[in-house]
């Protein structure tokens, strides 16, 4: 056996790469371990959003430069090092050149690739494949894992054309590509036989999904989803990252007619001035967005909001970064993850005028992730004293608990025995912390008289609009 050590950073769909990159190396006697001082092979899968992510890989790689000279020096063999995912396709031989010991970089479209590049890396070192291959990467990959675990990701469609000016996506991953709506239904029923009860659909623009269908038309999300909730035994469903602009008809309603599809949802929105959204070239309006949110809400009332935010967008005044604060407040969202603008080479905004200092872009980041932390504290505590199913997939933190997600995500933690990791079970909130939630196990014969999931997240907002009108 070799040791197989992956290190992953970035977006989900790194995530499922990582575990598609085990699979495809296992023919070869690789299988996976957690620590990489004494691994054979080391692969990190990287991710160059920002500037901080991509700084992380060159400080890893100086470690690794020590555990492959310790190992050598012990006499123990090689440790083959390998950079892939996005700053291997943005900065592929600029990698070998500033880390010499780096014995493979590859992108994102290769990894069906692996076995051939692990062998000729093994004889000549140096091998670096940024290539956009012509076949699609999908149809050349092995089954997933045999333990997809309680909670799966499926990635269904890869690659953006939307081109937001900030963004290095479009470039890392390529052009928009949906996976034929045959080939993503038998992954998800081989994912429900091997445990799987969740499964969360993948892509970089999710909802831009355009899959082949059985009836040789295009599919969209939607209809996937509708498809996908006939497969006896999977009981939730959930996709990221979508797209504003891709939130079409079929898609929500699926919200207010699928029941497996779980009420909470990722909807980035960056920015709530109209003007930054121009230039970050998201082709919304804020009034756009609040428009899609209130048609989603409409068709499923007790939806839970998450969004990304990026403060201090070249040009963004004072007025304009109060317009995102607006409508934060208006919105009232469940999570949601912020960001300072990182200026990354090669996109269109690295090229505008930044006047903004960098302690004006923290001010402002602190002022948002306040507001942010409010109302997720609030959507918290407005579940205490309610009755939630919860899917459970691990141990928890402390011994004799276990830990799982409720509906909005939440993580959950109760004291019940591991044996229930698998199941739904319905639970009793009884405090709410920043980040999860405590609560009691009902007993299985009290289900049926538990009262309705309640509409927490409206609460939540009412709570949020009382909040903002007393200010
Ligand atoms: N496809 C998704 C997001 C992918 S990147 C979408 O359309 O929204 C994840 C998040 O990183 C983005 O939503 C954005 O908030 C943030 N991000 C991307 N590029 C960035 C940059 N240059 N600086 C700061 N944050 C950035
Ligand atoms: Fe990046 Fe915009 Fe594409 Fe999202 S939609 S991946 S932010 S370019
Ligand atoms: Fe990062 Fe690439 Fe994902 S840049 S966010 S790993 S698509």
């Amino acid at each position: 056996m070799k040791r197989l050590f992956v290190k992953t950073w970035g977006c989900q769909m790194n995530v499922y790469d990582s575990q598609r990159m085990a699979d495809v190396l296992a023919p070869m006697g690789y299988a996976p371990v957690d620590r990489p001082d004494d691994a054979d092979m080391v692969i990190l899968n990287t991710c160059h959003i920002r500037e901080k992510a991509t700084e992380k890989v060159f400080s890893e790689l100086g470690r690794l430069r020590a555990a492959k000279q310790a190992r050598q020096d012990a006499g123990k063999g090689d440790m083959m090092i390998a950079v892939a995912g996005c700053v291997a396709q943005a900065e592929g031989a600029e990698i070998t050149a500033r880390a010499p010991f780096v014995d493979l970089v590859f992108g994102p479209q290769t990894y069906h690739e692996l076995p051939d590049m692990v062998a000729t890396a093994a004889r000549q070192g140096g091998l670096v494949n940024t290539d956009f291959p012509v076949e699609a990467k999908f149809d050349h990959l092995p089954d997933a894992a045999a333990d997809p675990g309680v909670s799966a990701f499926l990635s269904v469609q890869e690659g953006c054309d939307k081109f937001c000016t900030f963004c290095v996506v479009p470039y890392t991953r390529g052009a928009e590509y949906s996976r034929p709506v045959d080939r993503i239904v038998e992954e998800a029923r081989r994912l429900v036989a091997r445990g799987a009860r969740e499964i969360t659909l993948l892509g970089q623009n999710v909802n831009a999904f355009h899959g082949d269908g059985p009836d040789g038309k295009a599919w969209g999300l939607g209809r996937l989803i509708y498809r996908l909730a006939e497969i006896e035994g999977l009981a939730r469903i959930r996709y990221t990252t979508s797209h504003p602009r891709d939130m079409d008809d079929a898609l929500i309603r699926a919200h207010g007619e699928v029941p497996q599809l779980m009420p909470f949802l990722h909807l980035p929105v960056q920015s709530g001035a109209d003007r930054v959204l121009a230039a970050m070239n998201r082709k919304h309006t804020a009034d756009h967005y609040r428009a899609i949110v209130d048609r989603l809400r409409d068709a499923r009332p007790d939806l839970a909001l998450s969004s990304d935010f990026i403060v201090g967008f070249p040009g963004e005044t004072a007025a304009d970064f109060a317009e995102t604060l607006r409508l934060v407040t208006e919105i009232g969202f469940a999570q949601a993850y912020s960001f300072k603008y990182s200026a990354r080479a090669g996109t269109p905004a690295a090229a505008l005028d930044d006047p903004l200092s960098d302690a004006e872009k923290s001010d402002r980041l602190t002022a948002l992730q306040q507001l942010l932390n409010e109302q997720q504290l609030a959507f918290n505590h407005a579940m205490v004293g309610r009755t939630i199913p919860v899917l459970f997939d691990r141990a928890g933190r402390k011994p004799g608990q276990i830990q799982g997600r409720s509906p909005w995500m939440q993580s959950v933690h109760v004291v019940a025995p591991a044996r229930l990791c698998g199941s739904i079970e319905t639970v009793r909130i009884d405090q709410a912390l920043a980040n999860s939630l405590s609560a009691t196990l009902v007993l299985r014969d009290a289900v049926a008289l538990a009262p309705d999931v309640p509409d927490a997240p409206a609460r939540a907002r009412a709570a949020h609009r009382a909040a903002a009108a007393g200010r």
